[in-house]
């Protein structure tokens, strides 16, 4: 039928769009993320953040980061002090991922750089950059689409599909996402 072309699958693209390095580099990280990234003992402060500083990640030192994180590409990865990651999120970044200071990204939360261009017959890979500012907290289960950026202070509530940027201040819920709120936090001297 006229428009519909020979598809392959989303799987079966044979593009290699990553640089050739990386195919080696990511077999290795692969290798710590199933041993020594799962065993570090998570009251040792700096040894998981250790570990990703080893493989190219901007990340502070005293950042919570929990055994069952799944990162793609760590050398993408940058993350600002005081940040804590929750259990079973997964980083999918293949390209930049950043994170600012003082924010929180909550269990199982799916941070997605990559899609398919489903206009082409063999689904070439389409890899966008994740952006989270500084005082952001993401709830549990949030799936963050490819390319988007979450302002300032923005709150992403659980199960959330984030599709477009979100507003600095913001409280976002939903699939897709809409503004529920604006956030207002309250003076110093409160709980
Ligand atoms: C988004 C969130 C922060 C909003 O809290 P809130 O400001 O108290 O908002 P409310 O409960 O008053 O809800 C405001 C509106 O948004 C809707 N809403 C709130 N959270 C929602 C969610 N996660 N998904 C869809 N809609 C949601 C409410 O139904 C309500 O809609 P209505 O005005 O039509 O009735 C909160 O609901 C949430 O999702 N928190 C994350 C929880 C989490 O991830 N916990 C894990 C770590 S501890």
């Amino acid at each position: 039928m006229e428009g519909r072309g020979v598809l392959t699958n989303p799987y079966g693209a044979r593009t290699a769009p990553h640089p050739t390095w990386t195919y080696p580099a990511r077999a290795l990280w692969l290798v710590v993320q199933a041993t020594l990234w799962r065993l570090a003992w998570r009251r040792i402060p700096g040894l998981r953040a250790g570990l990703l500083r080893l493989f190219g990640a901007r990340v502070a030192w005293r950042t919570k980061l929990p055994g069952s994180l799944r990162i793609y590409f760590p050398w993408r990865v940058s993350i600002g002090p005081e940040t804590s990651v929750g259990p079973g999120v997964t980083f999918y970044n293949l390209r930049a991922l950043t994170a600012g200071s003082r924010g929180g990204i909550s269990q199982n939360a799916y941070l997605c750089g990559g899609t398919h261009d489903y206009t082409r017959p063999t689904y070439p890979l389409v890899c966008k950059s994740l952006t989270i500012d500084d005082d952001v907290w993401i709830g549990a289960a949030a799936f963050l689409c490819p390319g988007v950026r979450v302002g300032q202070g923005a709150v992403v509530g659980a199960c959330a599909v984030v599709t477009r940027d979100v507003a600095p201040w913001t409280v976002v819920a939903g699939n897709p996402a809409r503004v529920v709120r604006e956030r207002v936090v309250a003076g110093p001297g409160t709980p």
